[in-house]
């Protein structure tokens, strides 16, 4: 798929989409330095360029015709680090829903601060966007559990030209991982008498303590240390020293250890306690704030998912930390763009939840019939490549549509058809139900909402 990125920054996300198997067409950002670093390291694709002047970008989008369009347009406005007013920085939301609106790409990707979701300009990008015929998946992510040591949480809308809404929660929901990437994931253990397992990515560590378990065996997986592997001293003295510490938030934790995620990347990530903190530390703490290591600049743009090799070109360091604390973890970018692949090739369709059977049941079907009901649903989306429709008619002519399909049985058939529209029902009412919460008068059903 052919992508362009709006607000690509230093290309956090065009780096993890590239390695999903995208192919990154452009790239715009107004800052030029961030473009400068995007070019160095992803590849020449980012160009500066104000994306307010929609007279210009979108008939020269439009020239390229996308697949996909992907960013994350500025959150100062909506970040709980800002004062929270909306005003010119939320409106280059509004600007990304126009040229995504325009161009009709069949797919969009936007990144922004769990803020924006409940803001009024969001709430205006989000009808442009659903007047343009998308369906609309709004998922809030722990980037710990899609690839990077850090509990950075964001909101991601993912959109697909004609499918219902929350099309892809299940599938984003399934690739996060049972537990947290920590610090020592990334950063390997430090032992004396190392094993070394080569590293299936560059987020990965190579090297693994003798008392802790090993990694996924695969082929040709253990091999001796090779003379050339140099474990950076800076990882050594992070692990030997096993903490670190980050300014909290709102009277947080300062102190973490490295068995643990690291706080959201900021760009005063690398500083050292105040005398106010180490005077009166959270009680939490498990060491003396003053005792903890000191995050290298390298380091810090390792934990937010860019590779080793990633060289930052700035003259002021608070520029560098700027990129880094901006960007989309390329890991999780990977990820999502993984999702979308799998979808877009038909290899996954959305779950149907349990709710649905309950839903059946109440209206007098038996517990097998409403299983067979739900499992006839399952297979009709899976005939269909995973996709929804927003329209049922549609929905059903494109099954009729399919060879497989005329090769049933008309009993099946009718089955298939009666399973779809029983399931857009539920979901129609699930959905009401949600945009009126305070106005239902019945006991929701248990698993109702998460099902719509
Ligand atoms: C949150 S950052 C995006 C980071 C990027 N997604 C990444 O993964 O590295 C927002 C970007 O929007 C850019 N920006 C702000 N105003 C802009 C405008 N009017 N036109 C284009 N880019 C703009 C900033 O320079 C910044 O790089």
């Amino acid at each position: 798929m052919r992508v362009v990125e709006l607000f690509s920054g230093a290309g956090g996300i065009s780096l993890g989409l590239r390695r999903a198997g995208f192919d990154i067409l452009k790239a715009y950002d107004a800052w030029p330095v961030a473009v400068e670093n995007y070019n160095r390291n992803v590849g020449n694709h980012a160009v500066v360029a104000d994306l307010k002047d929609l007279l210009s970008t979108i008939p020269e989008i439009l020239g390229l015709a996308p697949d996909m369009i992907a960013g994350g347009p500025p959150c100062q406005d909506y970040s709980s680090a800002g004062n929270r007013t909306e005003a010119d920085n939320a409106r280059l939301t509004l600007a990304f829903a126009l040229i995504v609106a325009t161009v009709r790409p069949r797919w969009f990707m936007m990144e922004n601060v769990i803020g924006c979701a409940k803001s009024s300009t969001w709430a205006e990008a989000r009808a442009i966007l659903k007047r343009a015929g998308y369906g609309i998946t709004e998922s809030r992510i722990n980037a710990s559990r899609y690839g990077v040591p850090q509990s950075r949480r964001r909101l991601f809308v993912i959109g697909r030209i004609g499918e219902r809404d929350d099309f892809l929660a299940s599938s984003i929901a399934a690739t996060a991982s049972a537990q947290p990437m920590t610090l020592r994931d990334l950063f390997g253990a430090i032992t004396p008498a190392a094993i070394y397992f080569p590293a299936t990515s560059e987020a990965r560590r190579s090297i693994w303590g003798p008392d802790e378990p090993a990694p996924t065996i695969r082929e040709r997986s253990i091999r001796p240390i090779p003379t050339s592997y140099q474990p950076h001293p800076d990882d050594a003295a992070l692990i030997r020293n096993g903490y670190v510490y980050s300014r909290p938030v709102r009277a947080g934790r300062g102190v973490r250890s490295i068995d643990e995620p690291f706080p959201t990347v900021t760009r005063t990530a690398w500083e050292r306690p105040t005398p106010r903190y180490l005077s009166a530390p959270h009680p939490g703490d498990p060491v003396a704030a003053v005792d903890t290591a000191v995050l290298t600049v390298h380091q810090i743009s390792r934990i937010q998912g860019f590779p080793v090799s990633w060289e930052w070109r700035a003259s002021a360091k608070q520029d560098i930390l700027q990129m880094i604390a901006n960007a989309v973890p390329a890991p999780v970018a990977t990820a999502l763009g993984r999702v979308i692949l799998d979808r877009e090739a038909g290899r996954t369709a959305p779950d149907i939840s349990g709710g649905f059977l309950q839903w059946l049941h109440k209206r007098g079907k038996s517990k097998a019939s409403a299983r067979n009901v739900k499992a006839s649903a399952g297979r009709a989306r899976r005939l269909l490549g995973g996709r929804t429709f927003n329209n049922l008619a549609l929905e059903i002519s494109a099954l009729e549509s399919l060879p497989e399909f005329q090769a049933m049985r008309k009993a099946t058939q009718s089955d298939l058809r009666q399973a779809l529209r029983l399931l857009a029902e539920y979901q129609a009412k699930g959905k009401q139900r949600r945009q009126k919460p305070r106005q239902a008068t019945a006991q929701p059903i248990e698993g109702f909402a998460e099902a719509a």
